[in-house]
């Protein structure tokens, strides 16, 4: 099949672990026989150096024309100043909106062969298989929000609001998700505070209830959610709940298997083109060094074939390299303990070779 991908390399680690996950797409295509057309376009801080605008409407365009997009990380410390006219993570958010990519799945899983990396107990982690489900386009990242003048100096406010339908649907594709594996939904809030919370507990209890009756579902409020990741990350299935707090946790459950650079995540909702990449950022720190994960956008890459293009086969075939790359005891420096550790050119290297 002939599919048409964008990728946005974006700030930092970006253009390096996108570089990989290109690699990992030539030779998947090279293996099935497939023709993926990849093409780059600017987003984030390299954009707005280059324009002035973080997502240019040429880059939106070729999104939309595109059958899914891939995006290695926005953002650092250049385009930092809390002054400056616009930001590389307006860009990213915007892009999600105007695709209509309500539902950000990101998947935890740990791998056994990897356990050691896991700052946790190995019989607390292991076998720990979440899936969460943030909402991505509504609450706190896009409500009303600003500056005024304040008798000690400044006030800034950012608002909170989700409507009925913004809770259904993304509460919908969640359950769906529940279905198809453990039959158990978790939604996760902070009813017991804030009204958009109580919103979120009303329809999400009335869609389970008319709708998915057949799952296991219950509520956690969201403070305790972030001590039960820790302490029982076992008794999760499907985790829903809205933007900030998804963000949050998912960072947190991202060190369950041992590192935010092992996680991917995929976005979707409107039926057109979908957003996959992984959940880390720029990772400033380390850009440059050729010492970054590159799997966690590898394994982005497989959600893409997976959720855009329906090529199952191709995508567990990535997941497979993977797996066979950290059985065999590849490592990259996030994951290595202090021993021995491969660059992220050789972990992209590692997985080709295990896929061809
Ligand atoms: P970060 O996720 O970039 O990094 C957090 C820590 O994790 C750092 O120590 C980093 O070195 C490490 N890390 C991240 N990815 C890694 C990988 N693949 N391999 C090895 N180590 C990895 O978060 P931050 O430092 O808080 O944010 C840096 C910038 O990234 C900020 O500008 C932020 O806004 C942006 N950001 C962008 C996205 C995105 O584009 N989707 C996501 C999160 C943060
Ligand atoms: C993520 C990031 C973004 C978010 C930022 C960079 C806008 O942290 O993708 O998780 O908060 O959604
Ligand atoms: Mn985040």
């Amino acid at each position: 099949m002939q599919a048409d991908f964008v990728l946005l390399p974006g700030d930092g680690i970006g253009p390096e672990i996108v570089f990989q996950a290109k690699r990992v797409l030539t030779t998947v295509a090279a293996a099935f026989g497939h023709e993926f057309r990849m093409t780059e376009h600017l987003m984030g801080g390299c954009a707005i150096d280059a324009c002035g605008n973080p997502l240019p409407d040429e880059t939106l365009e070729a999104c939309r024309r595109s059958h899914a997009v891939l995006l290695g990380a926005v953002g650092g410390p250049k385009w930092d100043d809390p002054r400056a006219k616009t930001r590389p993570e307006a860009g990213l958010l915007r892009i999600r909106r105007e695709l209509g990519l309500f539902a950000n799945l990101r998947p935890t899983k740990t791998w056994d062969e990897l356990l050691d990396a896991s700052p946790l107990r190995r019989e607390i982690v292991q076998g720990t298989d979440i899936l969460f489900v943030r909402e991505l386009t509504g609450g706190i990242y896009f409500g009303d929000s600003g500056r005024r003048p304040h008798a000690s100096g400044e006030e800034a406010w950012n608002v909170m609001t989700y409507s009925t339908g913004e809770i259904e649907r993304v509460v919908r594709l969640a359950a769906q998700a529940a279905r198809g594996r453990r039959g158990r939904l978790t939604m996760v809030d902070k009813a017991n505070v804030l009204e958009a919370s109580r919103l979120w507990r009303q329809v999400s209890e009335s869609v389970v209830k008319n709708e998915f009756p057949d799952l296991q579902y219950n509520v956690v409020l969201v403070d305790a959610m972030a001590m039960h990741l820790i302490s029982k990350p076992r008794d999760f299935d499907v985790v829903v709940t809205e933007n900030l707090f998804g963000d949050i946790l998912t960072d947190e459950a991202s060190m369950l298997p041992g590192s935010l650079g092992l996680a991917p995540s995929a976005s979707i909702g409107s039926g057109g083109p979908g957003l996959f990449e992984p959940i880390h950022g720029s990772a400033p720190d380390i850009a440059g060094q050729n010492v970054a994960n590159p799997l966690a956008t590898i394994l982005a890459a497989a959600m893409m074939l997976r959720y855009s293009l329906q090529l199952e086969q191709e995508a567990q075939a990535i997941e497979a390299a993977v797996n066979k790359v950290l059985a065999a005891g590849g490592r990259t420096r996030d994951i290595c303990g202090g021993g021995e550790y491969l660059s992220t050119t050789e972990m992209g290297d590692r997985v080709v070779q295990a896929l061809a």
